[in-house]
């Protein structure tokens, strides 16, 4: 009875319990870190975040070679589904809902949500950053955001194994910003996303990880390809 989760690079995890596999932001095709090919990703439920293509990634191509269920806010869902994906879950935020594998919470994220098609953006509704809860394991995947007040609502309603928070600044919030977010999510652990992939969101996980630890809060890095256990 143990929780694994994969760091894939960027913003893509994969969560594994005993029974399911759950995939989170695949970008893999066209993301210089990545080092999983999609074709190789198995899984049976894929979360999606939001529309940009540094988060729906492989995320179409992956749910139909596994016949998952993607699970994504209203609008992206209903987007993956007119490109042929066969089973969708559409939620919105504040919206949770028990899956097979465990429960699933879409939180607040500052940001935006689109697909760009040619010179047209489709808009996919609201981005969202996630509270997984798998065989009594608590994982908030933030999504791309910027710094916001309630990380305290969900960090006091939520007692929060591992976030994995978004680092690499110009999109999302940057270092600093990123430490008042552990502060204020008080996760067992915090983990760092979304740097180095694109020269405008460099940053140094390392000092993430120091600023964490001056400030009482526990936090690692993941390699890309690492797994570590919860
Ligand atoms: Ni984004
Ligand atoms: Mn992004």
């Amino acid at each position: 009875m143990s929780i694994k989760a994969t760091y894939l690079s960027h913003s893509g995890f994969l969560i594994e319990s005993d029974d399911h596999s759950v995939l989170i932001d695949p970008f893999l095709s066209g993301n210089p870190l990545a080092k999983t090919k999609p074709e190789a990703v198995k899984c049976d439920f894929i979360i999606l975040t939001h529309g940009h293509g540094d988060h729906l990634g492989d995320g179409i191509d992956i749910a139909k070679n596994n016949d998952a269920t993607l699970i994504a806010p209203y609008e992206l869902a209903m987007y993956c589904q007119w490109q042929g994906v066969k089973k969708v879950h559409p939620m919105h935020i504040g919206g949770s809902f028990e899956f097979p594998f465990g429960k699933v919470k879409l939180t607040l994220a500052l940001h935006g949500s689109a697909v760009l098609e040619g010179n047209t953006i489709i808009y996919t509704g609201n981005p969202c950053g996630v509270v997984l809860t798998l065989q009594g394991k608590s994982i908030y995947h933030a999504g791309d955001t910027g710094l916001f007040y309630d990380m305290k609502l969900i960090g006091e309603m939520n007692r929060l194994d591992v976030a994995f928070l978004p680092i690499g600044g110009n999109f999302t919030m940057d270092i600093t910003d990123a430490v008042k977010a552990a502060e204020f999510l008080k996760p067992a652990l915090a983990v760092p996303m979304h740097y180095n992939t694109f020269d405008v969101i460099k940053a140094d996980p390392q000092q993430f990880v120091e600023k964490c630890r001056a400030n009482g809060i526990n936090a690692r890095v993941l390699d890309i390809g690492e797994a570590m256990e919860l």
